[in-house]
């Protein structure tokens, strides 16, 4: 059987923020396939991150794909300006909005890929009534605000039900992971079924020299 395509998505949460356009650029160096952008608002999570702005000005140092990942509260109000500053995919939290379907058209009709996350004490069960109307279902694997937060492994469950729910509708519908994904909870979350992994300081905090045997080793080439 082919062996699927898994991947890297850093979160540069975990970057050195007095050079963050330089740590873009060396995650791209690095072999990274998209650049994972943690949106936070102080209320919907209890940690503040960056705006529109500075995606903005981030997207002139690279091509891969904006991987948003919004944790706000609303959600409406900050699709439009992360489109217009460069997201390929919005990300948002099924406990943030009342009305999800409407969201994620929104997100679709601007032309981006459109993405539902679930915190750890959500179930899985209340996507199921949106996976039509997504591209890729985002499993924190942690609870969201921080990096450098411990692995869940409750979570690994949930992305198997997610996996084989996606699989029974016959649905092309990526699985992401967020929160303590190292070298080998890496591998637990692949082997559940996940095939993106979002990963921020199990890169950053090594020398930049180490990032693309990080990557490697994360998708489990090497
Ligand atoms: C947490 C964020 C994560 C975080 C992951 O709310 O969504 O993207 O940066 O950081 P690590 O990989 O350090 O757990
Ligand atoms: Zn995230």
């Amino acid at each position: 059987m082919k062996k699927k395509k898994i991947l890297i998505s850093p979160s540069i949460l975990a970057a050195d923020f007095s050079m963050l356009g330089q740590e873009v650029t060396n995650v791209d160096n690095a072999g990274a396939d998209w650049i994972h952008l943690d949106i936070m608002d102080g209320h919907f999570v209890p940690n503040l991150t960056i705006g529109p702005e500075v995606v903005a000005n981030l997207r002139k140092c690279t091509k891969k794909l904006f991987d948003v990942h919004l944790m706000t509260k609303p959600v409406k109000n900050w699709i439009e300006p992360f489109a217009k500053a460069g997201a390929d995919i919005i990300t948002i939290h099924i406990e943030a909005e009342d009305n999800i379907k409407d969201s994620l058209r929104i997100i679709r009709d601007l032309g981006l890929k459109a993405g539902i996350s679930i915190k750890p004490s959500t179930s899985e069960n209340i996507i199921e009534p949106y996976l039509e109307y997504c591209d890729l279902i985002l499993v924190m694997t942690v609870n969201p605000g921080f990096g450098g937060q411990k692995f869940m492994s409750s979570q690994l469950e949930k992305i198997k039900n997610i996996d084989k729910m996606i699989k029974d509708k016959g649905l092309n519908i990526l699985i992401e992971v967020d929160g303590g994904i190292n070298i080998e909870t890496s591998k637990l979350c692949i082997k559940a079924g996940a095939n993106v992994l979002v990963a921020g300081s199990a890169i950053f905090s090594f020398e930049t020299s180490n990032y693309s045997n990080i990557v490697k080793s994360l998708r489990n080439e090497n």
